[in-house]
């Protein structure tokens, strides 16, 4: 483990003004959300659609690092680079999903574990051998009348926490996502109780397996209320539960915290994050974003499938990362919106 490498690797990965890219959607959730727009789920397809999220240069000035699916980390762009070697062109540092996604937790109805650590190590090298220089691993717990149940919430923190060692072990900075999912009824109190408890776990099994802090970064939900709440809490008070959270778990040495929109519209995860960066709150940790949806889908629908559209996409995701890089400064106002 070259800890000194992690630890630049990381700060790269959250620099100031800068979040993360989550372009790592597995082949069923990427062809789900073309078929939506009726865009062919083909290889050739999918290729041309990352190209586009990364045709504009100044996408290195507000992304530090890109999450890639295995798929996309063996591809070329439409010119020919391999997609890591566009990344390092416009420094942006790439990474890698690596986990066999979330299923079935035996026993437990209604709850998932996260699979993949089976050969894992193996995968890492060979990820390394190929450009990437973080991973990620995600987690999914889900609100529900009786649930999580603590055995839900230790096998994921268990599983994340082999994850992020084996990942130091190969020289990769892990990204540690333990997701409270958003849907359902529960209102914010409930989801600071269930991320609390996520998050306590996490770190409890990640001190125990030795893994270093100031070489990892946290992808935690922001604590909102459910999307079915009848009462949802405002921007404010969803800044103030999250922030208030990951002051009691989340250890002063951990380099960056990255949130995953989860769902949110574009602008809610953006002003959300602007909300946290204006509290005035004092943060060990540097506060961002590592976006799915919340950065890509304006811009899928203005590719809509069309090699003619690419350009004009690749401005839509342009824009909506100016958006967030102004947000992790709380320096966002949504009339930057109108203005673009
Ligand atoms: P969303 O921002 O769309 O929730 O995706 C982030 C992600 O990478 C989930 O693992």
């Amino acid at each position: 483990m070259n800890t000194q490498q992690l630890k630049q690797i990381a700060a790269a990965m959250v620099a100031p003004g800068q979040g993360i890219l989550a372009m790592d959607e597995s082949h069923p959730t990427c062809n789900k959300r073309f078929e939506k727009l009726g865009i062919p789920t083909t290889e050739e397809k999918r290729r041309e659609y990352r190209h586009m999220l990364l045709k504009e240069d100044g996408m290195g000035q507000y992304i530090g690092g890109a999450i890639l699916f295995d798929e996309t980390l063996r591809q070329t762009t439409l010119d020919g680079k391999p997609f890591a070697a566009r990344l390092n062109e416009i420094g942006i540092v790439p990474g890698i999903k690596v986990d066999k996604g979330a299923k079935e937790l035996a026993l437990h109805p209604g709850e998932k574990v996260t699979e993949g650590l089976d050969g894992l190590r193996d995968r890492l090298s060979e990820y390394y051998e190929l450009g990437a220089r973080f991973a990620k691993w995600r987690a999914v717990i889900t609100i529900g009348d009786d649930i999580p149940s603590r055995a839900c919430l230790v096998a994921n923190a268990h599983g994340l926490a082999r994850y992020a060692a084996l990942c130091q072990e190969a020289d990769l900075v892990p990204i540690v996502e333990p997701e409270v999912l958003m849907d359902g009824t529960h209102t914010i109190e409930r989801s600071y109780e269930v991320t609390h408890a996520a998050q306590q776990l996490v770190f409890e099994h990640l001190e125990e397996q030795g893994v270093v802090f100031e070489g990892m970064v946290l992808k935690p939900n922001m604590v909102v209320s459910g999307y079915e709440c009848p009462q949802r809490a405002d921007v404010r008070q969803v800044a103030e539960q999250t922030i208030r959270c990951l002051k009691s778990t989340v250890p002063p040495q951990v380099r960056g915290i990255a949130f995953l929109s989860g769902g949110q519209t574009d602008e809610e995860a953006t002003e959300h994050l602007n909300a946290m960066n204006s509290l005035g709150e004092d943060m060990p940790w540097r506060l961002t974003f590592s976006y799915g949806r919340a950065l890509q889908q304006a811009a899928m629908q203005a590719w809509n499938g069309d090699t003619n559209n690419i350009d004009q996409a690749a401005k839509v995701i342009l824009h909506r990362a100016r958006m967030n890089g102004a947000a992790t400064n709380g320096e966002y106002s949504p009339e930057m919106e109108n203005a673009a």
